[in-house]
């Protein structure tokens, strides 16, 4: 069992790492107490509490939920993945839980706000989870060899939002940008190796190259994780619906 300690307020959540979801009963059974383990918004709390208070503020908007990230680890983990990418990993919330539900797998976050990795770094070092790193980068221009699996929480939608509904103002958000963003992405998933499994939650801002099989879509949180899984060699041109 892994116990998430917040070292500044002695706040606590454990989560226990097999205790993953059914595949239709949602994301209950997060930790040892049954009476609590379907009550999502305290477990979020919890967690949330290990983060400053600005972090805190945003996290129903911008970070995964505890109980959707161990959903998508379950998705994740059944594809064959064993080396995530979060693409756009924020204050490494998903990335986080996930290295304490699923310790035999490795999970990497990259993350264009240099402070927003600080966070995730730093709360990393009191988890002392040794399976989870994050780096500052441009994800859409990073070597993708070396991941067989990617995680997407519509990480390019703030380019669109309207100022005051992102999260600062400290990197380049525009529309021409969300359009340069996602056909790299489009591009980088079409050429990853067979068997490639990608888990979207509110989707990955851009479509899925036709190579990739939608092949779960569950209820979670407040949207679905679709699960993606290449299939075929890519067709130039040929993208599904977005996803
Ligand atoms: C919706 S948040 C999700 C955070 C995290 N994946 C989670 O689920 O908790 C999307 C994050 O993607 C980051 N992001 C967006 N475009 C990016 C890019 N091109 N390269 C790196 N990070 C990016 C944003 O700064 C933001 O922190």
């Amino acid at each position: 069992m892994t116990a998430f300690r917040a070292i500044d307020d002695g706040s606590q959540m454990a989560i226990q790492a097999g205790d993953v979801p059914s595949q239709s009963g949602g994301v209950c059974g997060l930790n040892n107490n049954p009476s609590a383990a379907c009550d999502r918004g305290a477990e979020d709390a919890a967690f949330d509490a290990l983060y400053p208070p600005t972090v805190r503020a945003i996290s129903r908007r911008f970070w995964t939920p505890v109980g959707v990230a161990r959903h998508a680890v379950q998705l994740l983990r059944q594809s064959g993945a064993r080396t995530v990418l979060d693409v756009g990993s924020g204050v490494g919330k998903f990335v986080l839980v996930a290295a304490a539900v699923a310790p035999e797998m490795r999970f990497v976050g990259v993350e264009q706000r240099r402070h927003l990795v600080e966070v995730a770094q730093h709360v990393q070092s009191q988890l002392r989870l040794p399976n989870a790193s994050f780096s500052v980068g441009e994800a859409t221009m990073m070597p993708w060899r070396g991941f067989d699996g990617f995680y997407f929480f519509n990480p390019f939608a703030e380019n669109l939002f309207v100022n005051g509904d992102q999260i600062d103002s400290a990197v380049e958000l525009s529309g021409s940008r969300f359009v340069r963003d996602v056909s790299r992405i489009e591009r980088a998933l079409s050429t990853a190796p067979l068997g490639t499994a990608v888990v979207t939650y509110h989707g990955m801002s851009g479509r899925m190259p036709a190579c990739y099989e939608l092949s779960r879509c569950e209820r979670a949180g407040s949207d679905w994780l679709r699960l993606w899984v290449k299939n075929r060699e890519h067709a130039e041109g040929v993208l599904h619906r977005a996803g």
